[in-house]
């Protein structure tokens, strides 16, 4: 388990057991490879971000990583493996996010990516992400490093 500040100073704590905090989180990211180059979404206000979002009534977190993949940048997914939890201690509200590492195999031209500007492919991830703007900020804390390191090691 790892705890530490996100971007606005909220309390964060990464496990990657299995589903930890919540057996129902209501948010999911989805760490996605396409080909050999990242895939990320360009989200309107936040910036460059891996896709993701809220889990909606009668669906599995499952269901809602492969939904949002597809509404952010049309992502087909054909590998998803569930990697970890996290917790956020928010001001307002607490949010339990799962995250996953997804294999998309096709990006379909989509007429809307909803509240992003679609998918955007990078071939690395900068070392300078926390101080960029064109990011946004939930790539902008702790879970970003150890997930990915978490991917490098175990897939
Ligand atoms: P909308 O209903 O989509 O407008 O959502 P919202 O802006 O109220 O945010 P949401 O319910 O997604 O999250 C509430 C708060 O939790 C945000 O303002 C953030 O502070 C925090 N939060 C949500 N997701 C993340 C995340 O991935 N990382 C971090 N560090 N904080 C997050």
């Amino acid at each position: 388990m790892f705890t530490f500040k996100d971007y606005y100073n909220n309390e964060v704590k990464l496990s990657f057991q299995n589903q930890p905090f919540s057996n129902d989180p209501r948010h999911v990211w989805v760490i996605c490879k396409y080909q050999d180059k990242w895939l990320l979404t360009k989200h309107k206000e936040r910036g460059l971000e891996f896709p993701g979002g809220k889990v909606e009534e009668g669906e599995t977190a499952e269901q809602a990583a492969e939904r949002e993949v597809m509404e952010e940048t049309g992502g087909l997914i054909t590998q998803l493996h569930y990697i970890g939890q996290y917790y956020v201690y928010g001001k307002r509200e607490h949010v339990a996010k799962n995250v996953y590492f997804a294999v998309v195999d096709s990006l379909l031209p989509r007429k809307t990516y909803y509240e992003t500007e679609g998918p955007k492919l990078l071939d690395a991830l900068p070392n300078n992400i926390r101080q960029s703007k064109a990011f946004s900020f939930i790539m902008k804390d702790d879970v970003l490093y150890h997930c990915i390191e978490y991917i490098n090691i175990t897939l």
